[in-house]
């Protein structure tokens, strides 16, 4: 738990010069660990993201009896225990901020044959877990949950569960992991068909560890009842912590930067997509494998970017990128609309209201929508006011409003960014290595 309070104070304007390798993948990390843990052997795990959320994915495990060496600049050796080689944990596993880890394990924990309590933080605490318990029960689970569907999670015991053919009402990746996951331990056939295409590292990594996967259209379906065997993975850089620096780069004159090893898989290029459409100069270069990954090496110049209405197919592709584009957006010329983005309020935060808030308080004219948000951008001379905005406990509001500072015309203070090691250890140190002019204030709390 942190113990401490942090902000991020920057001073206006700079370049981003140079190169940089954000961390590891955050989503793959959680699945590799998973994967690794009920694999029979061991894993090695190299890139692995040691940022609270997939470290308390980690814990979890350790806590069900999954022996864990590091992990130690990103390497991480993990002896798997089989399918059916999870202990019954002594308490409740607390999965911190992380809904991966939440709605992930309910699906992987669903058909054990002992029980687990599963909380969170007060976000997480917040967040919908509906969409995982409705067809989790339909599966033949047992759980608890709050009157309203949500943590604390009761996962109780079952003999086994049965396979069922699911369509997403929501295009969820993590609804579809934890289906897919508690198919590893149904009856008969898991099938989950997709609303529209979301990241697909649970796929990908079940086939690594020699699960077979089948894929029609979008339709994915697992037979249960199979093993995984353990195998070495190399995670790439995560191109949603690419994102702020593509974001920065793009916005502020004068930068130069390319960042080092980016994964590309397909369902997570949104970002790339958006900014070139918006006038972005990023350029792909050394495109390359990583683990069964699409990799490559980002360039990004400094060019002027104008307003666009995203495209909704790309929604799902790039919802984790939308405070940075926010930020893209406001640097523009011209208006930028997001429609068809709903979940983006079932976040860390509600990311369309605490945005618009931040950006209204940084002189910018944002009108959130129930599901997006028009945003007058400032135009190719135009700068943020300074001030102090609050990052909400959500990463990646804080790390965007940083971003921010670089087209800004006095300083900015972030508020309440502790959150930002769940998905980007050091991310002031790396940011402030390529040119951004952050320092960090923290503030000790005092125990209650
Ligand atoms: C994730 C899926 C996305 C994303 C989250 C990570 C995953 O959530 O926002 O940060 O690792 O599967 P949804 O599937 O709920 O959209």
């Amino acid at each position: 738990m942190t113990a401490h309070s942090l902000s991020f104070e920057l001073a206006p304007g700079g370049a981003l010069r140079g190169e940089l390798r954000v961390p590891g993948d955050k989503s793959i990390s959680h699945r590799a660990v998973m994967l690794a843990a009920l694999a029979e052997g061991t894993t090695v795990i190299d890139g692995f993201l040691e940022g609270a959320d997939s470290l308390a994915t980690l814990a979890a495990f350790q806590a069900m009896g999954v022996k864990a060496e590091g992990p130690g600049l990103g390497r991480l050796r993990v002896q798997g225990v089989g399918l059916h080689g999870l202990q019954e944990p002594r308490q409740a596993l607390d999965l911190g901020n992380s809904g991966t880890s939440m709605r992930l394990l309910s699906g992987l924990l669903a058909g054990q044959r002992f029980s687990t309590t599963l909380i969170g933080d007060a976000s997480l605490s917040r967040r919908p877990m509906g969409r995982v318990i409705e067809p989790l029960r339909a599966m033949g689970a047992r759980i608890e949950a709050t009157p309203e569907g949500r943590a604390p999670l009761g996962l109780l015991p079952v003999e086994a569960l049965h396979g069922i053919d699911y369509r997403l009402p929501v295009a969820s990746a993590q609804v579809k992991s934890s289906l897919l996951l508690a198919g590893l331990y149904a009856r008969g056939e898991t099938c989950v068909t997709e609303p529209a295409p979301t990241r697909d590292h649970t796929e990908r990594m079940l086939g690594a560890f020699g699960y077979p996967v089948r894929h029609a259209g979008s339709r994915i379906c697992l037979t249960g009842g199979g093993r995984l065997v353990a195998t070495s993975i190399s995670i790439p850089a995560d191109i949603s912590s690419a994102a702020f620096f593509l974001v920065g780069a793009s916005i502020a004159p004068g930068s130069d930067l390319t960042l080092i090893q980016v994964g590309m898989n397909p369902t997570r290029l949104g970002v790339i997509n958006i900014l070139r459409q918006m006038g972005a100069d990023i350029a792909i270069e050394r495109p390359r494998e990583l683990g069964g990954e699409p990799v490559a090496d980002l360039r990004v110049r400094a060019a002027p970017l104008h307003g666009v209405a995203i495209p909704e197919e790309q929604v799902p592709l790039a919802i984790d990128e939308f405070p940075a584009l926010f930020i893209a957006a406001a640097c523009a010329d011209g208006d930028t609309l997001l429609s068809g983005a709903a979940e983006l309020r079932v976040k860390e935060s509600d990311r369309i209201q605490v945005m618009a808030d931040g950006l209204k308080t940084l002189g910018v004219a944002a009108e959130p929508h129930a599901d997006g948000m028009l945003i007058r951008g400032l135009g190719a001379a135009g700068l943020l006011a300074g001030g102090r905005v609050a990052g909400h406990g959500d990463h990646r509001i804080a790390m965007a409003f940083a971003i921010g500072a670089l087209r800004a015309a006095a300083p900015i203070q972030v508020d309440d960014c502790a959150n930002v090691e769940t998905s980007f250890p050091d991310f002031a140190g790396l940011a402030a290595g390529v040119g951004l002019q952050i320092t960090e204030l923290r503030v000790e709390e005092s125990p209650a």
